[in-house]
């Protein structure tokens, strides 16, 4: 997955940001005004390469932009989602240690890689761990390697803000340098506050922060405020979760997108996400929802269609963690 970092220089460059651990530089989008936002979308998708289907993180690493999430998913059914997602062209798989999975996520990946659909720099799996300290910390990572079976995971992730989250880090910063990590961040970090203090720490920039993000809830301050470190949001609850998906689903808007765009109100969804520059990781144990997730990138919405789902947003989370 890793591309020349002269590359990463000259996209960081574009972007104004620096490549350097926590810069405090600021991006020229700062300050901006509601009026400029409809600029804003094009800046925060150009960075989404459509093409390739990724976008290039500040640690150097190219990640999917489009993935499966596996919450909920036993062993038998993440290892089956898993198989699908990547024989259906995903190359992102989420999962964390509090999924109780990784072992059926990781023979979802060898069964594709033994059946010949992908190899292991193919896909790019995320992981989170969740509690501890630093040394506890440095334990778990080594069990979520052994439960996937892999020799690294591509992006670790903090599940949400504990006791010691210096600590953690600090593990998981130490296992970028031994290899076993290639990218680290943070899960469930809404405030800039928050993330002011793991910058504050922090010797290896966050890439990502994974936030519940959807229809009612666009956290579009953070991405503004966090775009500065070159950082980006991925979605959680894309659909608002089980139990909210047909609210979402079936909202006018989203219903009379459809309709015009000839796609499902899952698709309009999604592609909404990805032209907001948020990765998405929408959940399914359906292998045809899983290939209909994935089928996105064969239509644009115009700006006013993105003004219209943006305005949707009422600032309503459903999990509070
Ligand atoms: N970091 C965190 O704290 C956190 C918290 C929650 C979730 N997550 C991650 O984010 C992922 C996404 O969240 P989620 O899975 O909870 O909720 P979600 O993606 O918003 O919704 C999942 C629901 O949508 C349905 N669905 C998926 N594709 C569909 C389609 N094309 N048409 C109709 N229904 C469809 C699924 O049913 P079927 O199975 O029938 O397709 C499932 O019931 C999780 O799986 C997990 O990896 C992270």
């Amino acid at each position: 997955m890793k591309r020349s970092a002269c590359l990463l220089m000259i996209v960081l460059l574009l972007l104004g940001i620096s490549a350097c651990g926590t810069s405090q530089q600021k991006s020229p989008e700062d300050g901006m005004s509601t009026d400029t936002r409809a600029e804003e979308d094009e800046t925060q998708s150009s960075q989404f390469d459509f093409e390739r289907k990724t976008v290039m993180l500040n640690s150097g690493y190219e990640m999917p932009i489009i993935g499966l999430g596996t919450w909920t998913l036993n062993d038998d059914a993440a290892e089956n989602s898993v198989y699908h997602a990547l024989k259906s062209g995903m190359r992102l798989i989420d999962t964390a240690r509090y999924y109780g999975n990784e072992v059926g996520v990781g023979k979802g990946i060898k069964k594709a890689i033994d059946g010949g659909i992908v190899s292991r720099e193919d896909v790019f799996i995320t992981s989170k761990i969740y509690g501890g300290n630093y040394e506890r910390a440095r334990g778990i990572i080594d069990d979520a390697l052994a439960d996937l079976d892999v020799e690294y995971i591509d992006l670790l992730l903090i599940h949400q803000p504990g006791a010691d989250d210096k600590g953690v880090y600090k593990a998981m910063e130490e296992a970028v340098k031994d290899g076993k990590l290639r990218s680290i961040g943070i899960s469930n970090y809404y405030t800039k506050e928050q993330v002011d203090e793991v910058l504050s720490f922090a010797t290896i920039t966050p890439a990502i922060i994974q936030n519940e993000n959807h229809l009612y809830y666009q956290n579009t301050e953070l991405q503004d405020y966090v775009s500065q470190y070159g950082i980006v949001i991925e979605s959680w609850y894309p659909f608002g979760g089980r139990g909210h998906t047909s609210d979402h689903f079936n909202n006018d808007v989203i219903l009379e997108l459809a309709a015009k765009y000839n796609k499902t109100s899952a698709q309009i969804i999604l592609r909404w996400h990805l032209q907001a520059g948020f990765i998405v990781i929408p959940g399914s144990s359906d292998t045809k929802h899983i290939a209909e997730n994935f089928d996105v990138f064969d239509f644009e919405l115009s700006k006013e269609d993105m003004q219209k789902i943006q305005a949707l947003d009422r600032h309503e989370r459903y999990e509070n963690w």
